[in-house]
């Protein structure tokens, strides 16, 4: 059975941002379904999950399949936030071809494949909503995520071209640009970025809340928030935009 506002596809959602997300989204009446490697046992056993299809979002017949599968089951796509992402670190100078295809497929290609999937029916349907979980890393530069940055610069570039393209079907699309959120990725990455700099992770995580103007560490409903207001009513006029949520850490 869909829920009141309609489906919310969230990829990536079986933790961290992508958790946060899949709850405020549920809160706010979604039927929620999540894409992503792995399964998101808790949020289905607490019924804020109630489909979940594992999908690669680099591979476009897993996509397909996927979003085939919703469309069969509940008939309408109203909500699609693409937030799967990964990262690594490493100096330009040192890197490989891998970590910068591996960053590229999930963080930009995967976007591409997943909204591709769904404006068919968006169009269609004369409605929907789409937001893309970027980062402060795609409006700023920033060292040792040279390829990271890269990659969600383009989704930012992606974001606003296909606003352009779908606005006339009341389809509108934008991007939330995270700071330094507490999530797994970010344990990953302090243990990296200490590593590369010869520091602690603790002492990295120090320097986080120090280049964050609000003065702490970010915590995942800080973007679910402002995803749960772009994919609202109140952000009815609001299309092709990347919004900074970060303590001023972009700034
Ligand atoms: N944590 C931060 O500080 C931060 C800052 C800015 C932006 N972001 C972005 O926010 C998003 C969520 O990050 P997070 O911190 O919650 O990370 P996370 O590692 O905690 O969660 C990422 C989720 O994406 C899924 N995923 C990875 N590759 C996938 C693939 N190929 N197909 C399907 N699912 C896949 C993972 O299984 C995981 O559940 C990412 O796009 C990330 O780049 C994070």
């Amino acid at each position: 059975m869909m829920k009141g506002r309609g489906v919310a596809i969230i990829t990536g959602g079986s933790q961290g941002i992508g958790e946060a997300i899949a709850r405020r989204l549920h809160g706010d009446g979604y039927t929620v379904a999540v894409m992503d490697l792995s399964m998101p046992q808790q949020l289905m056993r607490e019924d804020v999950v109630k489909h979940f299809r594992q999908t690669d979002v680099t591979s476009a017949d897993s996509v397909e399949t996927a979003v085939q599968e919703i469309l069969s089951t509940y008939g309408a796509i109203d909500v699609l936030c693409n937030n799967a992402g990964v990262s690594s670190m490493q100096r330009v100078v040192d890197m490989t071809e891998a970590e910068w295809d591996f960053n590229f497929d999930v963080n930009a290609k995967g976007v591409f494949l997943m909204t591709r999937a769904v404006l068919p029916t968006m169009i269609r349907q004369r409605r929907g909503i789409i937001v893309n979980t970027a980062s402060m890393a795609g409006v700023k530069g920033v060292p040792l995520l040279a390829h990271y940055a890269a990659s969600k610069w383009a989704v930012i570039g992606f974001t606003k071209s296909v606003a352009l393209e779908v606005a006339q079907y009341d389809i509108r699309v934008n991007a939330v640009c995270p700071g330094f959120v507490k999530t797994s990725m970010q344990a990953r990455e302090l243990q990296w970025e200490g590593q590369l700099r010869g520091m602690k992770p603790s002492e990295v995580f120090d320097e986080y809340i120090r280049l964050t103007p609000l003065k702490r560490i970010q915590v995942p409903e800080d973007v679910a928030k402002v995803v749960g207001f772009l994919v609202g009513d109140d952000a009815a006029f609001i299309t092709g935009e990347a919004i900074n949520v970060t303590g001023g850490a972009n700034l």
